[in-house]
């Protein structure tokens, strides 16, 4: 097994001239308003219309709007250092492609592998929430979808995994088989469908946010930081900390926008700004929910699947025209989030696969749509068996936590290239290298740190397999060994 030259890196060269070989393969066709769109449409979802309330309810009480704060300045900080790789590196792969060339293939595989987990988990976990909220929507209308098919068959809980009866969460299932149709078809559809959706979902959410300032209690807001039970994490500062940890899944996706590099029209300007404009009207919207929801409903009282629809119930008649608006409005806006997650995935598969770390079917770009469509139907089908049966809780953590660990190294990264590669053109620079980046893998590190050790122990788990994949399979096909090999790399 080849085992030296595990940190063998992709030179910037070599990474240039793939991208413009591949110039046929994927369209270009991405505006500067479809990457805010993307971003957009890929973070307002879950996080904000459903786990809000369970972090304000168990961890933070109404101090939740400092935990979505502390975690934008997290991603905020890693933001900066995406925009400067995704404005050098305008390649599809994201975080993967950048680590590849800065801090060599073994990283680079893990971070690869890493944002498999966040896509495609996140993907899975959104698709079951978005269920939720069909269910109740059409509940609402006398429509009753029998449990058997709309829930998770199975739950897990502090003693273990328990089976629910139910057969199959076939709401779930159906919003990711239809959307992989999409994203076979083509991705300028998908792009026109996903504007429609996140500017439905952003009006919804503007409407709960000046609306409902009017129903705030503000004795809601006291204690503003809850007494700490005793315990880490349940209320008190810590619980800020564990709050920020698990709602940084609300601020997953915005890096999406870089694993469109490659179908962008002028990715090298609109890459940063695609990521930090859409970070940036997603922690505003975040912050007034969270200062809106906290101040309608005493925060004990959060800990439910629709905390938003409750706040509305809980205001009163004068805004009950509103609960059919948010519901539609969550549904649509979890839809684009499942969208772009899956989309995000093929295209992470479709680099990995190119490289030669994983199976070359997966690059295989369709002769008639130019998308990577076998990468995109194997996606959806995992994504299916996922949402299908497995619950919501169990996958939000993870994810999170792989997102978070993508993250950190993003921001090491670009210290890194700094030094390895200090005059590599860059049409967005970081500002204050090595502060931000520091200080952005330490925000991430210590959100990590804040989430429970069941979480560690499956991201080790998802992280072995993936070491078994890396050292059977990737080790031996990689490309870029291959060429190092031939004497072809200097
Ligand atoms: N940020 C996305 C959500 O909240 C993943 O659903």
């Amino acid at each position: 097994m080849p085992m030296k030259n595990l940190f063998i890196t992709k030179p910037l060269s070599v990474l240039f001239k793939e991208a413009e070989m591949t110039e046929g393969g994927l369209k270009r066709n991405l505006t500067r308003m479809n990457l805010i769109f993307i971003g957009v449409g890929a973070v307002i979802g879950a996080g904000i219309f459903v786990i809000t309330g369970t972090a304000a309810a168990l961890h933070a009480g109404p101090s939740l709007v400092l935990s979505f704060i502390l975690s934008a300045i997290g991603c905020g900080l890693a933001g900066l250092c995406y925009a400067e790789f995704a404005s050098m590196i305008p390649i599809a792969g994201s975080a993967y492609t950048y680590s590849y060339t800065t801090m060599g293939e073994f990283i680079a595989w893990i971070i690869g592998w890493d944002l498999i987990l966040e896509y495609l988990f996140g993907a899975a976990t959104v698709a079951v929430g978005w269920s939720g909220y069909v269910t109740s929507f059409l509940n609402g209308y006398n429509i009753h979808l029998p449990p058997s098919i709309s829930q998770s068959p199975f739950v897990f809980d502090a003693t273990g995994w328990h089976t629910t009866g139910a057969i199959i969460n076939f709401p779930a299932v159906f919003i990711i088989t239809v959307l992989t149709v999409l994203l076979v078809v083509g991705i300028r559809e998908s792009a026109k469908i996903n504007n429609i959706i996140v500017i439905v979902k952003v009006i919804v959410i503007l409407l709960f946010i000046g609306f409902g300032i009017a129903y705030i209690n503000t004795n809601n807001w006291v204690p503003f930081v809850p007494a700490n039970t005793g315990e880490f994490g349940h209320f008190g500062w810590s619980g800020i900390l564990t709050g920020a940890g698990v709602i940084f899944f609300a601020y997953i996706g915005f890096d999406a926008i870089s694993t469109t590099a490659q179908e962008a029209k002028n990715p090298k300007k609109d890459m940063p700004v695609g990521i930090l404009v859409s970070l940036l009207i997603c922690t505003i919207l975040y912050i007034c929910v969270s200062l809106v929801l906290t101040g309608i409903v005493p925060y004990q009282k959060l800990n439910v699947s629709a905390p938003i629809a409750l706040a509305i119930d809980t205001a009163g008649k004068g805004l009950y025209w509103l609960n059919p608006l948010i519901k539609i409005g969550a549904i649509a806006g979890l839809s684009s989030v499942v969208l772009v997650l899956l989309m995000g995935q093929s295209r992470i598969f479709y680099t990995m696969s190119h490289d030669g770390l994983l199976w070359p079917v997966f690059s295989r770009v369709h002769k008639k749509y130019r998308t990577p469509y076998i990468t995109s139907i194997v996606t959806g089908f995992v994504a299916v068996i996922f949402a299908g049966i497995f619950p919501i809780g169990l996958l939000g953590e993870l994810v999170s936590i792989g997102t978070l660990l993508a993250f950190a190294i993003v921001c090491i990264a670009v210290v890194v290239l700094r030094k390895k590669n200090p005059d590599a053109p860059r049409a967005f620079k970081t500002p204050f290298v090595p502060v931000v980046p520091i200080l952005g893998a330490l925000v991430c590190l210590i959100q990590m740190a804040s989430l429970p050790r069941d979480t560690w122990i499956r991201l080790l788990v998802w992280m072995a397999l993936g070491f078994i994949i890396y050292f059977t399979y990737g080790v031996k096909h990689s490309k870029i060994r291959k060429m190092k090999d031939k004497g072809m790399l200097e």
